[in-house]
């Protein structure tokens, strides 16, 4: 049965910890309750889904309705030459499942281990780290068209996945349709894909499935906070991408710096955030309760649990100004404002 909650503080369904309060809420259990609930017109508008909310930032009351699945579970087959597909209902929590396919051998996932966030989100998001995406793994995506109610699947190509970006964060898409189960193409055939950082010298060439989750949660947990102390939507800002030229021109202007890169392109290359706002001098920035978390700035928090939706936004601002003003390259927020 779904559940109503009136007034809601966004807190309980958040990560961030940022005090604002919700019109209506509704959790839902079923696609039948989900399909009356898109059908009822008294509910307050716009709608909005939300996943585990740990990659949102509310700054002021939002005046429509919530939806929140808690249609969890998954379901796998084995075909042949160790392929595995794995259907997984978009509520279900994805380091869970990440977690159980790691346990029953099935790789492809493991790389994408401790991220917040349900198996929806992490499509619409095409959350990434340690060298995967889920956006690599997904072959289809079934959604519903919330104004139409028909159903649609989409296959990985109309996906359109890039860094952080699928076509549901598109304009015309964007909050129109919502997940109901994403499609991953995994295998059994062990695949350690341990090119990012130093996975392969602490897990070695062969590692299971396991040694892996294991690692890169023990590598998260040594850089990131733990949203269970501290509040905050991971990584705040996405890594800029620059052309060569100018990643030429910050390296000449910073002779004694080793610069860090991802090549991404034949003229373009991946510049962390977290080392341009290091190095335009704002790990120690703070604007009431928001600051930098030491370990990896990237990330803003809620340093005590008093930061206000201004707060992170002011902070936010000054940030994206002094690495403007050090380095020329504008910052853009990979956390969603309402
Ligand atoms: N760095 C500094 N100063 C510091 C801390 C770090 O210069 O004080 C530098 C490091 O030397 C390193 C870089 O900043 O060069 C940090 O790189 P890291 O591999 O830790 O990750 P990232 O590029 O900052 C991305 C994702 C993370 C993901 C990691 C690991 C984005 C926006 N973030 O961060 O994703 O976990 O790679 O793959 O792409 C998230 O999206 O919420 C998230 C945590």
């Amino acid at each position: 049965m779904s559940e109503i909650l009136y007034n809601a503080d966004v807190r309980d369904f958040t990560t961030f910890g940022i005090p604002a309060k919700a019109a209506m809420v509704i959790y839902y259990d079923s696609e039948q309750e989900l399909m009356s609930i898109l059908a009822d017109t008294t509910l307050p508008r716009p709608l909005k889904h939300l996943g585990q909310g740990s990659n949102i930032l509310f700054t002021e009351d939002f005046p429509g309705t919530i939806l929140i699945s808690r249609i969890a579970g998954y379901e796998v087959t084995e075909l042949s030459q160790g392929r595995v597909m794995v259907a997984a209902s978009a509520g279900t929590v994805m380091d869970t499942l990440c977690r159980d396919l790691a346990d029953r051998g099935v790789w492809g996932l493991e790389n994408l281990s401790g991220i917040p966030g349900t198996v929806g989100a992490s499509a619409v998001q095409n959350v990434g780290a340690y060298g995967v995406e889920a956006g690599n793994r997904i072959a289809l995506v079934e959604a519903v068209d919330t104004v139409t109610l028909r159903r649609y699947t989409l296959t990985h190509d109309m996906m359109q996945f890039g860094y952080r970006h699928s076509a549901f964060k598109c304009d015309e898409m964007r909050d129109r349709y919502i997940i109901l189960t994403v499609h991953f193409e995994l295998t059994s055939i062990p695949s350690p894909q341990l090119d990012y950082a130093n996975l392969r010298s602490i897990v070695g060439d062969n590692p299971s499935a396991c040694d892996l989750r294991n690692a890169v949660i023990a590598i998260r947990d040594s850089k990131l906070p733990d949203p269970a102390r501290v509040g905050s939507a991971g990584s705040f800002f996405k890594n800029p991408v620059i052309s060569s030229e100018q990643f030429a021109r910050i390296e000449a202007s910073m002779p004694d710096c080793k610069v860090p890169r991802f090549i991404v392109g034949e003229d373009e290359v991946k510049i962390p955030a977290a080392w341009l706002i290091d190095k335009a001098g704002c790990k120690e920035m703070t604007e009431g309760g928001a600051s930098l978390w030491p370990r990896q700035p990237l990330v803003i928090v809620n340093t005590d649990g008093t930061a206000t939706g201004s707060d992170v936004t002011r902070l936010e601002r000054r940030i994206i100004m002094a690495v403007d003003s050090r380095f020329g390259i504008t910052l853009h927020p990979e956390v969603e404002h309402i």
